[in-house]
């Protein structure tokens, strides 16, 4: 878990380098295919029930599940990135949302505070706690600072597959859900949209949209449950 993990976050930061106006998604996605072949490694996402391509990339209005492709980045767009790969038999899983050169205060902020929401869950992530208690410090960090949680899709467990139990909400009441235990590896991801929490699925079968047509953010790392400190096997985005 843990090389999967370094190679994951190595991935990630070669495509939040590479996120500039005039770049295309695909010119991205190529970059880290070719990355993470070159460590050894699978790119997790390929294939995965028929997704066409080695990451996801999300602009703007889209949330997650993003296809590479010819759309050109731009000045002010906001660009997330997920990524996963697969080593030894294990996988990695993490992402982030990148400035494309100058971006307006609100989408920076809204960047931001998707960030920090992930390490408000992450207190909650050690041995003595339960699942939503994660979640519910997501959702309130988010809601007080005006933004709005994504329901449809949740963090969850990761090893030698990407999604395993238990599901990881970034929303609801604390105290419930499966308890946390040492030894356990999620994937905590806030998906964070700047209006309203509805979502629209595109009819390529995988791009998920804001409803209203404002930005959303995503924000993810891989994590190993101790019963101290959570240990971060994605080494967290800047
Ligand atoms: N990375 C997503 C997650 O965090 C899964 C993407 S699956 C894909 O759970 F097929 F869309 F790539
Ligand atoms: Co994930």
């Amino acid at each position: 878990m843990r090389r999967a993990g370094k190679i994951t976050a190595a991935a990630r930061a070669l495509a939040g380098e590479m996120v500039k106006p005039g770049v295309t998604t695909q010119e991205i996605d190529k970059a880290v295919y070719q990355f993470i072949k070159s460590q050894g490694a699978e790119p997790s996402f390929l294939n995965y029930n028929g997704y066409p391509a080695s990451i996801c990339i999300s602009v703007n209005d889209e949330i997650i599940h993003g296809i590479p492709g010819k759309r050109v980045l731009e000045e002010g767009d906001i660009v997330s990135v997920d990524v996963g790969a697969y080593i030894g038999g294990f996988h990695g899983d993490c992402a982030a949302t990148y400035a494309c050169g100058r971006i307006s205060e609100e989408a920076q902020k809204l960047i931001d505070v998707t960030r920090q929401s992930f390490f408000e869950g992450l207190k909650f992530a050690r041995e003595g706690y339960r699942i939503s208690d994660i979640g519910h410090a997501v959702q309130e960090y988010v809601e007080r600072n005006g933004f709005s949680v994504v329901r449809e899709y949740v963090g969850h467990g990761v090893g030698r597959q990407m999604h395993e139990a238990p599901e990881v909400p970034n929303y609801g009441a604390p105290g419930h859900g499966p308890k946390l235990l040492r030894g356990m590896t999620i994937a905590l991801e806030p998906m964070v949209n700047a209006g309203t929490a509805a979502i629209r699925q595109m009819s390529d079968g995988w791009t998920v949209k804001t409803a209203d047509g404002k930005y959303a953010a995503h924000y993810e790392n891989t994590l190993l449950i101790t019963s101290g400190e959570p240990e971060l096997l994605t080494v967290p985005a800047p």
